[in-house]
């Protein structure tokens, strides 16, 4: 190979792997972009479902026990979902567009998955709930577990 040749080939195989290097670094963004949506459409569907608890409570809505049960059910579910797809790390506040996550999720694992526990524990208690006082008499427990987890693992508006 000659000197001009060399350097066209070593140019073009750089440039290869750059090109390489930004699709890589594009799939990431990707994947951390969409785990930041797909948690906010989990926290979504819990605040739609303490919502539909909050609406009977009030007595906006009627009591309807198979109403009631399937919202407790499904706070329960959505608080015991797996993190690895939704909580990956690296994904904090400040290198994902969106995200309010605090650092603390990765450092503190454990204490995040108990919180998450705590809101599946006061979810599974409103299971049952008999009528509209017991579901007023358990949504409080249920909206502190939202408001203990936030305060120490949600970072401020962004
Ligand atoms: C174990 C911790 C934890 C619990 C429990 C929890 N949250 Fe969250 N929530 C978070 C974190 C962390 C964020 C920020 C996530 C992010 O921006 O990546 C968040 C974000 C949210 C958001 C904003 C979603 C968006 O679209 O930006 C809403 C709404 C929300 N939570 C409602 C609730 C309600 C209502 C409850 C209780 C019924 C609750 N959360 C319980 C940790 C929790």
């Amino acid at each position: 190979m000659n000197t001009l040749k060399k350097t066209v080939f070593t140019a073009a195989l750089a440039s290869a792997v750059i090109a390489t290097t930004v699709v890589a670094d594009g799939h990431a963004d990707k994947a951390a972009a969409d785990a930041v949506k797909a948690r906010h459409a989990q926290m979504q569907m819990v605040g739609y479902h303490i919502g539909v608890l909050g609406s009977v409570a009030k007595g906006d809505s009627p009591y309807d026990s198979a109403v009631v049960d399937a919202a407790a059910k499904n706070l329960a579910a959505l608080a015991a979902m797996e993190h690895a797809t939704l909580w990956i790390e690296g994904t904090e506040q400040g290198t994902v567009e969106g995200s309010r996550a605090k650092p603390e999720i990765w450092s503190d694992a454990a204490g995040f998955k108990a919180k998450f526990g705590d809101l599946e524990t006061a979810a599974l208690a409103m299971v049952g709930a008999a009528d509209q006082a017991a579901v007023g008499a358990g949504i409080g427990a249920i909206g502190g577990t939202c408001k203990a987890c936030h305060e120490v693992y949600r970072g401020p508006r962004n």
